[in-house]
């Protein structure tokens, strides 16, 4: 199902995933599909890289057009680019990278956080939801960002950016203090979540990999000191209801699946990729057939 659509020739144009692990990630399934149903001429790959710079030097054809990229190159990818969006520069990691057709450079964007916060927003009500003159709900909320990589900086950028007061929690707590002194925010231990509850109605996001499959009994917070907070949002879709969102649910707090965030910077990554309007439905669709 995955590659069985038609030749692949000489304008053929070539984009992946790179990551490691890889082989959990939906992406080529999605845009594979969306490709084909909107007659573009491209193929999409699950790329296992170690290392990203020496895969970058040796697939350096024009027809390697475009990449996403996930845990744990999500850095390591700023650093191949020659040229960085600066919400992208400002996070220090990327969450994709675009070949520019006029002269081949590399350009790095980060959409992650597009995608995670628009979730987040939308479940609170949409973007003027909390009608309270700032646009946002997130306004003057205190939210939690468990994780402080790539997906961690960029949601504490978005959460920033969204009038939101930022507190950074890391099993390392040096990279938890740098995130959150970047966006003006406070830094605690992971070790010291549970007993971390300043206030009631807090946002949670976990950013880190604790939870994914298979280890899908890990969780990155005790159920009680889920009580806090009002919702949470996990960025790991497989699972799609991992422990900590079973246990949100179970404490009366909203939750937003991981896939959410991925559907909306998948939409954004389509339309970069191919310059044509994404097939949401199309997109939407073929995400839940594969989880
Ligand atoms: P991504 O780009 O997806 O955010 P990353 O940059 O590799 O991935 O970041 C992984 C994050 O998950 C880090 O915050 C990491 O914590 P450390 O800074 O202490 O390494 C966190 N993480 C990964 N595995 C973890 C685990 N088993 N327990 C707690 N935190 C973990």
């Amino acid at each position: 199902e995955l590659y069985n659509f038609r030749q692949i020739g000489l304008d053929t144009k070539v984009h992946g995933v790179i990551g490691n692990p890889i082989g959990h990630s939906k992406s080529p399934h999605l845009y594979n599909a969306a490709f084909k149903s909107v007659g573009f001429n491209g193929i999409y790959l699950p790329l296992l890289i170690d290392n990203v710079a020496n895969f970058l030097n040796t697939y350096s054809s024009p027809d390697f057009v475009g990449y996403s990229y996930t845990i744990p190159h999500k850095e390591a990818g700023l650093k191949c680019c020659d040229e960085v969006d600066p919400i992208a520069k400002a996070i220090g990691a990327i969450s994709c990278m675009i070949r520019k057709p006029s002269d081949g450079k590399l350009i790095g964007y980060n959409v992650d956080y597009l995608g995670a916060i628009a979730a987040i927003e939308e479940a609170l009500g949409g973007p003027s939801g909390a009608n309270n003159g700032s646009g946002s709900p997130l306004a003057g909320k205190l939210f939690v960002v468990i994780g402080a990589g790539g997906a961690g900086k960029a949601l504490a950028y978005g959460g920033k950016e969204k009038g939101a007061r930022v507190v950074v929690a890391n099993r390392t707590y040096d990279k938890a203090k740098e995130l959150a002194n970047k966006v003006g925010g406070e830094a605690i231990t992971l070790a010291e979540l549970d007993d971390f509850h300043p206030e009631d109605g807090m946002i949670l996001a976990n950013t880190t990999s604790v939870g994914m499959k298979p280890k899908i009994e890990a969780t990155p917070i005790s159920k009680k000191a889920l009580s806090h907070y009002s919702l949470v949002f996990d960025a790991i879709y497989t699972p799609k209801w991992t422990r900590l969102l079973q246990e949100a649910q179970e404490s009366g707090a909203k939750v937003v699946f991981g896939t959410e965030m991925f559907i909306n910077q998948a939409f954004v990554q389509f339309e970069r990729f191919t310059g044509l309007p994404a097939p949401k439905q199309l997109i939407r669709d073929t995400l839940a057939r594969n989880t």
